[in-house]
C-alpha cells in the first residue's frame, strides 16, 4: 500500500481539491484508493458524497459533540422536510395554474 499525504500550513491553497482529483483519477486508472478525510470540516467527504449520505454520517458521529450534532441533524432534517413539502405545494399549485 502506498500513502500520499498532502501538506501545506496555509489554508485555501487547493490541498483538498488536489486530493479529491488525484484520488478519483487514480481510481479511474484502476487503483484501489482510500481517501482519508481528517479535517473536521469534512470538505473532502462532501466532494465525494451526496448530501443525504453526508447528513447520515454526520448523524452517526460519536464525538463529544454528539448531542449538539444530533439536534442540528434533526433540525436540518426537519428544515429539509419543510422545504420539500413547500416545493411540492408550489409545484402542484403551478400545475393547477397552468392546467
Ligand atoms: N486549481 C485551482 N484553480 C482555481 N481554484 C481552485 C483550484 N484549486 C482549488 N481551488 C479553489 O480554492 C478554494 C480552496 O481550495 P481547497 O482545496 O479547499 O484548499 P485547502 O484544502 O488547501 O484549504 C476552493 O474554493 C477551491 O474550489
Ligand atoms: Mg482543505
Amino acid at each position: 500500500m502506498k500513502t500520499i499525504a498532502f501538506f501545506n500550513n496555509k489554508g485555501g491553497v487547493g490541498k483538498t481539491t488536489l486530493v479529491y482529483h488525484i484520488a478519483w483519477m487514480l481510481a479511474e486508472l484502476g487503483q484501489r484508493v482510500l481517501a482519508a478525510d481528517l479535517d473536521p470540516q469534512a470538505n473532502l467527504s462532501s466532494m465525494f458524497l451526496e448530501e443525504e449520505r453526508l447528513e447520515e454520517l454526520k448523524c452517526k458521529s460519536s464525538s463529544a459533540e454528539r448531542n449538539l450534532s444530533k439536534w442540528l441533524c434533526l433540525l436540518r432534517k426537519s428544515m429539509k422536510r419543510r422545504e420539500d413539502s413547500s416545493r411540492r405545494t408550489k409545484n402542484s399549485l403551478s400545475g393547477t395554474i397552468t392546467n
